[in-house]
């Protein structure tokens, strides 16, 4: 099947229990998320945030971005993170306090498809293993919310598993787990530069990898301006 043939799945799954599962998985997260990490800090990477940053890290998870990112906005800048389990916000909150970052990031418990900030207020947002767990048609409320969320020169950086091109046995297995373990298995493979482009974003810079040879997808993009 070619890109635009095959329609994504759908997220059977509620955010009540999405939430009720990261807050089990926050103490395992760590081990269990290990080999993504370098894919995360790839993007983030390509995002370049500099000294002086607002940034906004969206499903933050066990925090090694948000640290990354407190890292590259030093004392002038601020991040900013909204995940909506509890769980895994008490263990970025100690990791941030460890590092001596707790000034300089700001954690949120919420739903990333209403973000409590004003308009225009960061200058870049980042997301990794994320947007793919959002149902078809919240991922378009999500990206409409980051445009919102940032500055008319502001960029977005989405890492995401993708669906991009043919599809390969990994992938369709992925897709298998994900209708039949919904619970267990909660992000699928998404397209990562379409839904960015439908948003109304502008590609900067696109990469195309694997992990285990399913397709990721890093993408920055600039809002550019509304309309
Ligand atoms: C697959 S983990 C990825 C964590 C981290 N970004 C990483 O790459 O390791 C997804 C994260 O998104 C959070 N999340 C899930 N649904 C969310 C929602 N509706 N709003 C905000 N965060 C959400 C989860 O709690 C979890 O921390």
């Amino acid at each position: 099947m070619s890109e635009g043939e095959g329609e994504i799945s759908r997220v059977t799954r509620s955010k009540g229990q999405a939430k009720a599962s990261y807050d089990k998985m926050s103490k395992w997260y760590d081990i269990l998320a290990r080999p993504e990490r370098r894919y995360g800090y790839l993007g983030l990477q390509k995002l370049r945030a500099v000294e002086g940053e607002t940034v906004l890290e969206i499903g933050f998870g066990t925090g090694h971005g948000i640290l990354a990112l407190a890292q590259s906005v030093g004392n002038s800048g601020q991040v900013y993170g909204i995940d909506i389990s509890e769980g895994m916000i008490n263990i970025t909150r100690a990791r941030v306090r460890e590092a001596g970052f707790s000034e300089r990031a700001v954690l949120n418990c919420g739903d990333a498809a209403r973000l409590p900030f004003e308009a225009d207020f960061f200058a870049a947002v980042f997301m990794s293993f994320t947007l793919e767990l959002f149902d078809t048609p919240d991922i378009p409320m999500v990206l409409h919310e980051c445009r919102r969320v940032l500055r008319s020169d502001g960029r977005i950086c989405v890492v995401a598993m993708s669906k991009k091109g043919k599809a390969n046995v990994i992938t369709r297995l992925y897709e298998w787990a994900h209708a039949k373990f919904p619970q267990y298995v909660d992000c699928r493979p998404i397209f990562v530069l379409k839904a960015l482009e439908a948003a109304g974003f502008q590609p900067l810079d696109v990469t195309e990898i694997t992990m285990f040879g399913l397709p990721i997808e890093i993408v920055v993009a600039r809002r550019g301006h509304h309309g």
